[in-house]
């Protein structure tokens, strides 16, 4: 998509520019009736320096700047919670590729951490195992990737025959396919089970994707799903303690038609009040929705071992037990989460994702040897950061400094192309890699690196002196020393400064002599600097 191709309006309300969002945390300043009534683009134009599309408004004159790349395809993409976004899927598909992990590698590796995070947002739910058998320990799970979420239950709640039970749960009876707490709202989204014993005769796990029979009801049944989504169903729960009612219906769709959420618990379902024809329509429609639900294949069956912790969307799965002998060992700790922290935590960590690439990168061709020096190109970066650091820079600057030559091996043409001969712009392809990620504290120094050579070399005499044989070479591909007109219009850049300095280190961290930190060093501060994108 274009920037000419979208609606003014839109355009103007999503300007980056500091007087429109907060620098500091991308909040947008303005009301939309701040805005003018019918904002129109006067001009627009590329800037010299490569940072973006520049946007002239009319009738007021504001300037907006937009990096290359936005808007961007539309994707068309949900909110992650409907239907739209998920795998949906019966016992067979899941066949030898149940989701899970052991809870030791879940906190090692952030791969893993992804990758059962992702299986609850996409399949709805995921299995660890070797979770310490700890009362309590469930509640430490649930922090790892979000937070509980505390009802009249407790923090978390046993699963185990009770003498007084306020809910079939705590009997040995079996319990049918069902979401959990419907009469609750908002409901908790996000349901953990955690296994101390099980050595009781039966007791098996068993769950069904209630958007996948909720899908099928839609094809077979149009009228039922219909029905279903309009129907408000009154669901309660009481004890001596506690009063609760939500009236939600029992599949739940988006503003776009799309199955989001399922309540359905046959233990809870209070009693509807409605006129005759519509109760005898929702009795039809719920029938084929229960009779779907109990459909051979729809529901994968397992057993839960002492040490597994199942998580599961508990706006999306049913969960249900086989009956267990009430004089055998069975107790599960459950307690509740919600989704929003779950991907919360899924996006912070696939948001890590361009340092592992950026590691590679100093890992991989950036150990080759640094044009013509006597360090390899990683080496080079990694000094010049370290020099940056030592100076007191700030931490944009420093990464500046750690990054500034990635486009060497990242542009269209290499390092080697340029000690022959062609200029591989490498300080703009670099910026432009990095400005996927990173604010332009960081992508601007690195852009005008090599602007700042040629700058140097006009205004100090003394700095092309102390260059090195391959500087003086590259400086000759990359335009000689600047103009007085160069060399004025430079200085005008805000980034000109950092540049500047940027250079300087950059020229000193040729030296093999100079000890730095390697890539992971740097990690944290890079964490720190990535764009949370929020244009
Ligand atoms: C529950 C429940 C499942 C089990 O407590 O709501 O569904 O395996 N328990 O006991
Ligand atoms: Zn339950
Ligand atoms: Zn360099």
């Amino acid at each position: 998509m274009e920037l000419t191709d979208v609606p003014a309006v839109w355009l103007r309300d999503n300007c980056p520019c500091s007087l429109c969002r907060d620098p500091r945390n991308g909040q947008k300043l303005f009301q939309i009736t701040d805005l003018p009534a019918r904002p129109a683009v006067a001009s627009t134009r590329e800037l010299p320096d490569g940072s973006g599309t520049e946007v002239v408004w009319a009738p007021d004159g504001h300037r907006s700047v937009f990096p290359h790349g936005w808007p961007g395809q539309d994707t068309g993409a949900g909110d992650g919670r409907t239907e739209a976004d998920k795998e949906t899927w019966t016992a067979a598909d899941l066949d030898g590729r149940i989701p899970e992990a052991s809870w030791p590698a879940y906190l090692a590796d952030h791969a893993v951490r992804e990758r059962i995070l992702t299986a609850v947002a996409r399949l709805g739910f995921a299995l660890l195992r070797e979770v310490p058998c700890r009362p309590g320990q469930v509640l430490d799970v649930a922090g790892a990737f979000g937070f509980v979420r505390e009802t009249n239950y407790g923090e978390l709640f046993d699963v185990r025959v009770e003498e007084d039970p306020n809910n079939l749960a705590f009997t040995g009876s079996r319990i049918t396919p069902h979401t959990d707490n419907p009469y609750r709202d908002p409901v908790p989204t996000l349901q953990l089970l955690h296994c101390l014993a099980n050595s009781a005769e039966g007791g098996d796990s068993g769950l069904v994707d209630g958007f996948r029979a909720a899908a099928l009801l839609r094809t077979e049944n149009p009228e039922a799903f219909e029905v279903l989504t309009r129907t408000p169903v009154p669901f309660r729960f009481a004890d001596a303690r506690t009063s609760l009612r939500a009236d939600r219906p029992l599949i739940d769709v988006d503003a776009r038609g799309r199955i989001r959420e399922i309540r359905f618990n046959n233990r809870s379902i209070g009693t509807l009040r409605l006129p005759a024809g519509e109760l005898t329509a929702f009795y039809a429609a719920y029938r084929a929705f229960g009779e779907l639900l109990q459909r051979p294949g729809l529901q994968l069956d397992f057993r839960l071992d002492p040490g597994d912790c199942l998580i599961f969307d508990n706006t999306r799965l049913l969960h249900a037990r086989t009956a267990f002998a009430e004089n055998g060992a069975r107790h599960l700790q459950g307690a509740y989460a919600d989704l929003d922290g779950l991907f919360s935590t899924l996006a912070v960590l696939r948001r890590q994702r361009p340092l592992d690439d950026l590691a590679a990168l100093f890992a991989g061709p950036g150990t080759e040897q640094y044009l013509g020096e006597e360090v390899t190109q990683a080496q080079h970066m990694l000094r010049t950061a370290a020099l940056a650091e030592a100076d007191g820079a700030p931490a944009a600057l420093i990464a500046a400094g750690l990054l500034h030559d990635v486009g060497h091996f990242h542009g269209p043409v290499s390092g080697e192309e340029l000690m022959a001969g062609t200029d591989n712009r490498h300080s703009h392809t670099g910026a432009d890699l990095l400005s996927r990620w990173f604010g332009p504290a960081v992508t601007e120094p690195v852009r005008l690196h090599v602007a700042a050579k040629r700058y140097l070399c006009a205004v100090e005499p003394e700095y092309f002196q102390q260059l090195s044989a391959a500087s003086v070479h590259t400086l000759n591909v990359q335009g000689g020393p600047m103009s007085r007109a160069e060399a004025d219009a430079f200085e005008a850049n805000p980034h000109a400064r950092d540049a500047v300095a940027l250079r300087r280190w950059d020229d000193r961290a040729k030296d093999p002599a100079t000890v730095a930190p390697g890539f992971e060093h740097w990690r944290p501060l890079l964490t720190g600097l990535l764009r949370t994108e929020v244009i």
